[in-house]
């Protein structure tokens, strides 16, 4: 019997339509039985990042980290915005490396999955990706997840006509699953 394991699913886009949102949508139909996804929609409602805040944090603030801080595994549906992330998701992503030294967006098994224009967010997962794991996490590169024209191709709420978005998703989760079992294993024969 395999552990059950805690994801968070967190999108980058916050249009009602977006298809990154749908991304993560279908990645919690389709995750392995061995996975609870749970989706978090309201990182908009993060303040921006203000070291001053710190002391006192603001209870969203607190909410996120304990999110990110119970996660085995993000899912990060990235929109593409001029090459790099949205700010939207990388204010969420600095709250959560914060306090230097004990923050809790480290040991993630992380997925990128990104629909885009159309080159299908290669870049903004090239500068992300490298950099989720300098922070300390395991980014699951295989297979990539980068849906060209994917605004077109797939609705908000994970839907979509083409079956190899749906087969590509599905082999994403089931590497996030082997990933995590990975880990579990090595760490249960105290590697
Ligand atoms: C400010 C901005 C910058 C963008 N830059 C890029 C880009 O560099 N590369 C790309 O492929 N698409 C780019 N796009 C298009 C977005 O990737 C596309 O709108 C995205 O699929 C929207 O995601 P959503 O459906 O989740 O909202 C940009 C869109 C915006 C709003």
């Amino acid at each position: 019997v395999s552990a059950r394991h805690r994801v968070l699913g967190v999108s980058g886009s916050l249009r009602a339509g977006s298809s990154n949102t749908g991304l993560v949508r279908l990645a919690a139909r389709l995750a392995p039985d061995e996975l609870d996804v749970h989706v978090v929609d309201w990182i908009d409602r993060l303040p921006y990042y203000n070291a001053d805040l710190e002391a006192g944090a603001p209870e969203v603030v607190v909410q996120w980290r304990e999110a990110v801080a119970r996660a085995d595994a993000i899912v990060i549906g990235l929109p593409e915005y001029n090459w790099g992330p949205s700010g939207v998701l990388k204010n969420a992503i600095d709250w959560a490396t914060r306090p230097f030294g004990g923050h809790a967006l480290k040991d993630k098994v992380i997925a990128l999955l990104t629909s885009a224009g159309k080159s299908g967010g290669v870049h903004v997962q090239e500068s992300l990706g490298p950099i989720l794991g300098l922070i300390g996490n395991v980014v699951v590169t295989e297979p990539p997840v980068q849906i060209a024209m994917g605004p077109s191709r797939i609705s908000a709420d994970g839907h979509t006509d083409d079956p190899e978005i749906v087969e590509l998703v599905a082999a994403k989760m089931a590497a996030v699953a082997a990933a995590l079992r990975d880990r579990s294993s090595r760490a249960s024969a105290g590697v």
